[in-house]
This record gives C-alpha cells, structure tokens and sequence, in this order.
C-alpha cells in the first residue's frame, strides 16, 4: 500500500495505478462504517481496478475551529486498518498542501444545502463541495462510494456531479450502526459513557415517530423522546421531502425525517426514510 501525502506525488503514482479508480473519501479515524465503504469501493473497482482512500480533516468544511482541533486523527491506526482491507494507496495530505492562502475558488450549491446541516452550519457544504471536487480531479477516480447516513452531503455531491458534469459515479453505502442502532460515527469516540448510552435514543426517537401518521405528531414525538434527555441539546429536527430536501408539512411524498443532536460539543446527525 502506498501513502502520499503531496498532491504532486499523487498525481505520479495515479498513473501507476491499475484499472478502474474507485475513491473513498475520509476524515479518517476509521471505524467498521468506513471499512464497509471501502468494500464496496473493492467490490465496484473489481480484481483488476485500484482503491483509494483519503483521509484529510478538511478545515474549511467546519464552522467551529474546536470542532477541527477536537477531530481525532489516530492515522497509525488508520493506516493499519487500510492495509487490511487491500487499500492500494492512501492520500493524506496536509491542510497547507491542499489550499493555497489566498484562494479564492469556491464551489457552491445553493438549494439542497440551503436548510438543514446547510443552514446551521454555514459554509459546511460548500467546503465538501469543494475538497471532494479537488479530490476527484487530484485522484482522477471512476468512481467514489459515500456513506448514506450524511444523505444531505450524498444529494448535495450528486447534484455537483451532476451540475459539473464530473465524470465520477457516485455509490451510495446505507448507514452502518452499532448494535444497539447508533449511526457509525467518528465523532461517536468522543462520546462520555453516559453520553454514549444515551444515544441510542436518536435512532430509537425516529423509528418510533415513523410509525405515527400526522407529520405535526411525528415532529413533536421525536422532538419529546431526544428531549427526554437532560443530555442532549436539539440543533435541528425536520421533516423534508426526500428528493428536494425542502421542509414539508406533507407526506404525500417520499418525506425523510433528519436530526442533529448535539451531546455537549459533539453533534450526531441521523435520519429516517418515511
Ligand atoms: O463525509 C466526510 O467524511 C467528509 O465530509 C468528506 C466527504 C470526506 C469530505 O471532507
């Protein structure tokens, strides 16, 4: 397995490499969720083809420097950990070798981003937007897999995709929980061990307002079950239709029903298809 660091160097060893591309964009601190993506990103480049990871905790999508200070970054481990899944090269660069300190290009998407992580983080997506693009043009991959519980991040890359005409294919993976039904997260290790026991409830509140028929209900119902915690603190709770991610008072169309839970500083989303 290979490890590069400069975008230089990447740019070398692509050309190395065998067959169809298929990249894995990470943050890093790698858990089962992101081995899963991996996978699939083995499965979609075939026994001929190439896997890529990156892990870069790309500073420009954060809103809260602590949140950037806070990220873990075990890269020893992560290593070890896509060296057992085959990984033919890893990209982790530095923050300063991927954005020059007067840049001044940013990609932007205006309308899927507009509301939910969109609309209390702002400038989240336009920095995904603008680090996945640079590392689809800096890896020169087919294909890129990405886990479906950051759905509002999947829809947002699909439209660039899309919009761009980037000759990438997006592969959705579905969410990957623990057993007791938490969304895999990174930021679930920073999680106290009461935090951590209670969190389960994120998941557990949307199931069971799904199961209501009044969207005013299932608003009200998830809203008491995570409030129920004296540890948790709301960001957001919507209902939104599934294909234009506007908020919706209907469910007369596919409608998903998204959170964002803060435990003290640490924020987990999660989500439920109606
Ligand atoms: O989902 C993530 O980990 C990040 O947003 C991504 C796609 C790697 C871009 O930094």
């Amino acid at each position: 397995m290979k490890v590069v660091e400069s975008p230089a160097t990447l740019r070398q060893e692509i050309s190395t490499l065998p067959g169809k591309r298929v990249l894995v964009p990470t943050m890093g601190a790698l858990h089962e969720g992101h081995l899963q993506l991996i996978r699939l990103a083995r499965q979609t480049a075939g026994p001929h083809g190439s896997v890529i990871v990156s892990i870069f905790v790309n500073p420009i999508q954060f809103d809260r420097p602590s949140d950037v200070a806070a990220y873990p970054r075990p890269m020893d481990s992560d290593l070890a950990a896509c060296e057992n899944e085959g990984v033919d090269l890893v990209f982790a660069p530095q923050a300063s070798s991927m954005y020059h300190p007067d840049r001044s290009i940013t990609v932007s998407e205006s309308l899927l981003s507009s509301g939910l992580c969109g609309a209390t983080r702002p400038g989240h997506f336009d920095g995904v937007c603008t680090v996945v693009l640079k590392l689809f043009l800096l890896t020169g991959c087919h294909a890129a897999v990405f886990g479906e519980k950051d759905f509002q991040q999947l829809a947002v890359i699909r439209r660039m995709v899309r919009d761009l005409d980037v000759p990438v294919e997006i592969i959705p993976h579905p969410t990957v929980r623990e057993p007791d039904g938490l969304a895999m997260s990174s930021r679930n290790s920073r999680l106290s061990p009461e935090q951590r026991a209670d969190a389960p409830r994120i998941q557990q509140a949307l199931k069971n307002a799904a199961s209501l028929k009044n969207p005013a209900d299932i608003l009200a119902s998830a809203r008491n079950h995570i409030q129920t915690s004296p540890l948790t603190r709301i960001d957001y709770i919507e209902l939104i239709d599934a294909e234009t991610l506007q908020p919706t008072t209907t469910l007369s169309r596919p409608t998903i029903l998204a959170t964002a839970v803060f435990y003290n500083d640490v924020r987990l989303i999660d989500h439920i298809t109606l």
